[in-house]
């Protein structure tokens, strides 16, 4: 085994990240392709998916861009199957989670079932079929990455109107344990990465992102391409051993501070 930085490379992989036009998911999607993986660019909004593809592009990385509903099983394959054969998908990011109108944060006793349902669609069930899309290949192949994009919310109580997001989460993150041991055995892992507090949430000078800030012993809010890097180590040969687990990605936050 290459025992240097060589072994990180991505060369010869095909990634598929969703919600990948904006956000977190832009940044794993730039990791990846520096990383040397062909990424498949997904989001729900056209434009977004493709100025985050030119972009790379651009950058002397490839990219495609592949718009398309992940809560929509149908429509995942159409556009999967449209951006060419031999693109077999050999990497599934499942970053796609923060619903387009809906969802919003409210008290559980408040918030409208259609509310709490998009959580459940897109944080669970979307994930199991995106999963569903792409596993048999991967099965098949006899090599795989699946890498669910969590929240600590999953696995505390915050009182911020989170409650279906986090629930939705944690099932998120069952479900990737028993992926791990059902597919370990085939050359396919499967993990999650809880994020903490992420920059985008406001201007660094909102005395709300000075205060959340305070809570990041490390002084800094998590950047997608933070995310990037842990998932091109997941991988990667080195990341091989890392199965069926849960990664916190929080800089160390302690709530209350
Ligand atoms: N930003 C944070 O502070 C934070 C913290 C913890 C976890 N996370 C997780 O990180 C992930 C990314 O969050 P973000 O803040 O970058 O979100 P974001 O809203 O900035 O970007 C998400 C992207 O997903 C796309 N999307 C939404 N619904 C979709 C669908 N049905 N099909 C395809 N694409 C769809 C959106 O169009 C958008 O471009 C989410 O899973 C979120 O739960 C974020």
């Amino acid at each position: 085994m290459d025992l240097g930085v060589e072994q990180f490379r991505l060369e010869g992989r095909t990634a598929l990240v969703t919600g990948a036009g904006r956000g977190v998911g832009a940044g794993i999607a730039q990791v990846l392709a520096a990383a040397g993986a062909a990424v498949v660019v997904n989001d729900l909004h056209v434009d977004r998916a493709r100025a985050v593809a030119d972009a790379i592009v651009d950058g002397g990385h490839a990219a495609v861009a592949c718009p398309f509903d992940v809560t929509d099983t149908d429509a995942a394959k159409a556009a999967l199957g449209a951006v060419g054969e031999g693109r077999a998908i050999d990497i599934l990011v499942h970053n796609a989670g923060v619903p387009d109108g809906g969802g919003r944060p409210n008290r559980f006793v408040d918030m409208p079932r259609a509310d709490w349902q998009l959580q459940i669609d897109l944080n669970l069930a979307a994930m199991m079929r995106m999963v569903q899309v792409v596993l048999p290949r991967l099965l098949e192949n006899g090599w795989g990455r699946i890498i669910q994009i969590s929240s600590g919310a999953s696995s505390r109580g915050l009182p911020i109107g989170v409650a279906a997001y986090g629930a939705a989460k944690a099932g998120s993150e069952a479900l990737v344990r028993h992926l791990g041991v059902e597919c370990g055995p085939h050359g396919v892992t499967a993990n999650a990465l809880a994020l903490g507090l992420m920059e985008g949430l406001g201007r660094a000078d909102d005395p709300k992102v000075e205060k959340m800030i305070r809570q990041v012993p490390i002084g800094r809010l998590g950047r997608g391409t933070d995310v990037g890097a842990a998932i091109v180590w997941l991988c990667s040969e080195a990341g091989g051993l890392v199965n069926g687990q849960v990664i916190h990605l929080n800089g160390g936050t302690v709530f209350g501070r």
